[in-house]
């Protein structure tokens, strides 16, 4: 029985990869190395003390998903892969349906004809949109996103809802992220982003170690509490925790479900970067800009739900994730390098 994680190179993947490894689960990964770095994967082996199997595959070549799925035994799909830039997306739309939508339609059709029918889908806030006031609950209708990104999520939850009426035999997890930032306790793995950060915690800790000369903070005049955008960010390895909760429970259920998974609590900019420079004692720079088009206000989880249905809760608070997000960037200055 082993757990295939596509994706698995990537910033949640990775971390995902040793958390499911910390609980005994075999693992099986696949990822095409469009934005990650086999080094990735190599210290995740090294930090899990532990070696599995790796395939260089992408999700929308389905011969080579067969061949995947016909060497080993999987009992469940955590899928990752997928593009995730919403500037880019709304400059290349059609690579983002290809690859997100397209790309989930073929991996769920070479799952049933193998005969493995659970998968756990990393979903996103964004498909609240811009009209739910928060907290945020399962049940809030949504759809009203403002970009190709965010409307690749929400047409993959209504197609995997889809195929759950279809077929009872499906169970489908559809885990929405709030804001994941920090890193693994040991600094070796942690977010490698391609070229200038476009989420605030990796520009706060690229400036923070000189790469970037100052932060632009987005607008000062919401309607919150400082002027600057509220989001629920959540330590990376508490969402990694997540998703092994979400298998045990995709292994004991069928029919779709939605959970959040956030802490539940609100921080400004501010209070970020203030916090950043507190557990760190290090400075971030930062001026005043004008609003980004498309950020909303105020954006942050009730995660009532994933504590009653999975019993899971996050651990970690915004002390943790500032020192983690740091500690990974100064250890590796340039990411996971060349
Ligand atoms: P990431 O880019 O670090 O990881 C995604 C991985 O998928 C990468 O390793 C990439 O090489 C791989 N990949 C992309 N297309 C592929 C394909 N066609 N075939 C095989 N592999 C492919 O991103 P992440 O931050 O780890 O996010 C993981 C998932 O969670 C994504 O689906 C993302 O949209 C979603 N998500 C992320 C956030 C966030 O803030 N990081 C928030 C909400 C949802
Ligand atoms: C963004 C995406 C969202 C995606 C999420 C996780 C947009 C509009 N939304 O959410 O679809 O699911 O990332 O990948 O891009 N900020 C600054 N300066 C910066 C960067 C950010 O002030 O240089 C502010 C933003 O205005 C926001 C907050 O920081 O108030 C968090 O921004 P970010 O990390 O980009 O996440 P989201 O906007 O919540």
């Amino acid at each position: 029985m082993a757990i295939l994680i596509t994706g698995g190179c990537g910033y949640i993947g990775s971390h995902t990869c040793i958390e499911l490894l910390k609980a005994g689960q075999d693992i099986v990964v696949l990822d095409n190395y469009y934005n990650a770095k086999p080094e990735a994967l190599r210290r995740v082996q090294e930090l899990a003390g532990k070696e599995f199997p790796f395939y260089e595959c992408d999700i929308r070549d389905a011969d080579g998903l067969r061949r995947i799925f016909a060497a080993h035994k999987i009992d469940a799909v955590i899928h990752f892969a997928g593009l995730k830039a919403v500037g880019e997306s709304v400059q290349k739309p059609l690579e983002y349906y290809d690859n997100n939508v397209g790309g989930t339609v073929t991996l769920c059709q070479v799952m049933a004809e193998m005969g493995c029918k659970r998968i756990v889908f990393s979903s996103s806030a964004t498909v609240y949109g811009m009209n739910n006031p928060s907290p945020l609950q399962e049940d809030m209708p949504t759809g009203a996103v403002t970009n190709p990104y965010g409307r690749t999520k929400y047409v993959i939850e209504e197609i995997l809802k889809d195929v759950c009426v279809s077929d009872p035999d499906w169970t489908v997890v559809l885990l929405r992220y709030f804001n994941p930032i920090g890193a693994h306790e040991s600094g070796r793995i942690g977010e490698d982003p391609n070229g200038i950060p476009n989420n605030l915690m990796p520009y706060i800790s690229q400036v923070a170690i000189g790469r970037l000369p100052r932060l632009s903070i987005f607008g000062d005049d919401y309607d919150t509490p400082d002027g600057t955008g509220v989001r629920d960010y959540i330590h990376v390895v508490d969402l990694a925790v997540g998703h092994v909760k979400a298998v045990d429970f995709a292994l004991k259920h069928t029919g779709a479900e939605v959970f959040n998974l956030g802490t539940g609590t609100g921080y400004s900019v501010l209070d970020l970067v203030k916090a950043f420079q507190d557990a760190n004692g290090v400075e971030v720079p930062y001026t005043i800009a004008p609003r980004r088009a498309g950020d909303i206000a105020t954006c942050y989880s009730d995660p009532s739900k994933a504590e009653r249905l999975l019993g899971w809760k996050a651990a970690h608070d915004v002390v943790d994730m500032c020192r983690d997000s740091w500690r990974w960037q100064s250890q590796n200055p340039q990411g996971y390098g060349d």
